[in-house]
């Protein structure tokens, strides 16, 4: 009764005090915060007492999962040894050096990237991406192209919500009101097969086209100008989508053909996600500058690391005594409480063989939730790589026609399943729901979190009706 009572003095305190992230003010004002109140392994409680299986390890980032007692002993010690250390000036805290080394073997030896021998941190996957950004113009102004710093994304990409991260987002809903995207970043199409291939294309032709597209954009711009391209190895945000057939080593070829640098975006697909250590390796890419963060903590610790190629790095070695310092960073760049819980997060990874428990578990949830939702009229298609899975909603799967624009029926779907004790995530820019549990979600919870949402879609079946239109 005193927890219930002091539940609803918070509901209605934060109803009054907060602007939240990605939200709807007008919700908060409604019907206040959703309170929850603690978590272990991929359960989350509720401050109503109700737990749920977090199917979405948070925001993609948990990827250990909640409660880690080597974790916590981890920040905690470093939080009594040297709680704050910045990087500035040439200044180091020890851990942020061996954090560094390991991330720098972790590349050359789970990734095939021995190339990327240099690590510069930051907080978010927003700022790695914003160091991208910059690092992009720093490069070629050293290199005397200062023409050269256009940046091609994709439609549908999430990189982000600082101001040049919110640029790379190639979804319209994150730039309306914010004046944004900057005048030198550009959109080319989007690579998912099942929502944008024309009538009778196949995979491999949709897959060309989409390369195709990307050369033609950057013959209009002129190759002079483009300084790189960015992009996550599987698209997360925008609806888990996966590269098409050969997407990625042609596009390789265009890039290296241009002098273009690639961005590999692996805020969410590092650590583990794809049942890989990284998508730079899945995928065989050479990029130049990898942005991670996310399970690069687990989320325990705001963090976000930026792998640095030789070919850039040698640049800015090569001119620094001429140009003097790099001006990029922050004040908590390379915290020393977050490498030591990154160590740590990294040492339970490889011990407990996470990597593969994410490749063996996605097969088997991505199975799971195909048979759960065979029979069910608005799921089009159930796609998926390691731990992270989409399921996209249409109004009638046999023409795979979509729900009418303005409508969300991820949304309905979601609710029904926070209802049921389930939470997958409902997507901003396609009708998706995502699943990426924790890397070492167990089968019961796997079964038991299909078998909630399967519950709860056939208790949204009257609400999606209503909204085919
Ligand atoms: C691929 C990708 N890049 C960047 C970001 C931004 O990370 P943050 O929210 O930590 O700024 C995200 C967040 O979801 C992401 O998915």
């Amino acid at each position: 009764m005193k927890d219930s009572l002091a539940n609803a003095d918070l509901g209605a305190m934060g109803r009054k005090t907060m602007l939240h992230p990605v939200s709807s003010v007008a919700d908060l004002a409604r019907t206040g915060p959703t309170l929850y109140t603690r978590a272990k392994g991929t359960i989350l409680e509720d401050a109503a007492g109700q737990e749920h299986i977090d199917m979405g390890a948070g925001l993609w980032c948990v990827n250990v999962g909640y409660g880690r007692p080597e974790l916590v002993e981890a920040g905690a010690e470093a939080l009594r040894n040297l709680s704050y250390q910045h990087h500035f000036g040439n200044s180091a805290a020890k851990d942020t050096v061996r954090l560094s080394e390991r991330l720098v073997q972790l590349f050359a030896e789970n990734a095939g990237a021995g190339h990327l021998n240099r690590v510069f941190y930051g907080t978010s996957g927003s700022d790695a991406n914003d160091t991208a950004y910059k690092l992009v113009r720093y490069y070629n102004n050293l290199r005397g192209k200062p023409a050269k710093k256009k940046i091609i994304s994709r439609i549908g990409s999430y990189h982000g919500l600082t101001a040049a991260a919110t640029s790379l987002t190639g979804i319209d809903a994150y730039h309306k009101m914010f004046d944004l995207p900057l005048p030198d970043v550009l959109h080319t199409s989007c690579p998912h097969f099942y929502r944008y291939a024309e009538n009778g294309e196949s995979e491999a032709q949709f897959s060309a086209r989409m390369v195709r597209d990307l050369e033609n954009l950057i013959e209009r711009e002129g190759p002079e100008t483009i300084g790189a391209f960015i992009a996550e190895p599987v698209m997360g945000t925008g609806g888990v989508f996966l590269p098409p057939p050969g997407y990625f080593a042609k596009v390789q070829a265009l890039l290296d053909k241009h002098d273009i640098l690639l961005i590999a975006d692996e805020v969410i697909t590092g650590f583990g996600r794809l049942g890989h250590w990284f998508g730079t390796g899945a995928f065989d890419l050479k990029p130049d500058i990898v942005s991670l963060a996310k399970g690069l903590t687990s989320a325990y610790f705001p963090m976000s690391a930026s792998m640095i190629s030789d070919r850039v790095y040698d640049v800015l070695a090569a001119k620094s005594d001429e140009t003097g310092a790099f001006m990029h960073g922050f004040t908590y760049s390379g915290h020393p409480v977050g490498s030591a819980i990154a160590l740590a997060n990294i040492d339970v990874i490889e011990r407990e063989n996470l990597v593969e428990q994410a490749s063996e578990a996605g097969s088997y949830l991505l199975r799971a939730l195909r048979q759960a939702t065979a029979d069910t009229p608005f799921v089009g298609d159930v796609r998926g790589m390691g731990l992270m899975i989409g399921i996209e909603y249409v109004a009638d799967k046999a023409t795979n026609t979509p729900f009418p624009e303005g409508t969300a029926p991820h949304k309905v779907v979601s609710k029904h399943a926070f209802d049921h004790g389930v939470l997958p995530r409902a997507l901003p820019f396609l009708p998706v729901n995502s699943f990426s549990p924790p890397l070492n979600i167990s089968r019961e919870e796997m079964d038991e979190g299909v078998a909630r949402f399967a519950h709860a879609l056939e208790a949204a079946g009257p609400d999606l009706e209503k909204l085919q239109g």
